[in-house]
């Protein structure tokens, strides 16, 4: 059924992104970002909420999660619909004289990349929402409803459509299920004791 494949499809392709951001909570830590400096209106720049180390073990860990969708998913003879997308992507008519997307040949690395792309991106927006909270004056880890649930999408899925041009049904039905997905694992992570904060 073709809903149902749009489901599937959008899903799948959001993994890496969903796990990737949610990792930090687990693995962050150490410097922030912003080097604890303040802005000019007497606030922190991004808080000590968003560290160094938080960024790229994130980054990392949609990489992993990418690559291993990548690997899986054809052992189980299911297809990987993006892969079908990626010659239409404006980076593939960039460089496809340059043989550099042979890579995707590699369907792991691949897998990897794009993984890690998304991820970079989602973290960019994940940061920049940082920002926009603390210029609004909310304070680290107060909740900023739709910019803390939905900031990390845009970009993440802003960023990887110059590689990938996902179709907007795939948007349509990432929204509001990554709102909810955001909303339910910040509060498994409250009752579990991993934050103190529920959202
Ligand atoms: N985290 C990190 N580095 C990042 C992003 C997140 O170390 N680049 C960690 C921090 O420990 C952070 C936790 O993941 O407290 C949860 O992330 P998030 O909810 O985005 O940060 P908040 O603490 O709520 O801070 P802010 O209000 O600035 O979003
Ligand atoms: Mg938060």
């Amino acid at each position: 059924m073709e809903i149902f494949q749009v489901f599937f499809d959008s899903i799948i392709f959001i993994l890496p992104l969903w796990f990737g951001n949610a990792s930090p909570t687990l693995l962050g830590g150490g410097a922030p970002i912003d080097g604890g400096k303040y802005w000019r209106d007497g606030k922190r720049i991004l808080g000590d909420g968003k560290t160094i180390r938080g960024f790229w073990a994130g980054t990392l860990v949609g990489g992993i999660v990418g690559m291993l969708i990548a690997i899986i998913l054809p052992i189980l003879d299911i297809n990987l619909e993006y892969i079908n997308l990626l010659d239409k992507g404006f980076f593939y008519s960039i460089v496809s004289n340059l043989n550099v997307f042979l890579l995707y040949t590699n369907q792991a690395v691949f897998g990897f990349l794009i993984g890690a792309i998304q991820t970079f991106g989602g973290l960019t927006g994940d940061i920049i929402g940082s920002f926009i909270k603390r210029r609004s004056g909310v304070e680290r880890g107060q909740t900023f409803i739709f910019l803390d649930q939905l900031g990390f999408l845009i970009l993440g899925m802003g960023l990887i459509y110059f590689v990938i041009p996902w179709p907007i049904e795939w948007f349509l039905v990432l929204v509001p299920i990554t709102f909810l997905m955001h909303i339910i694992a910040n509060l498994i992570g409250y009752f579990t004791g991993i934050q103190d904060v529920p959202l």
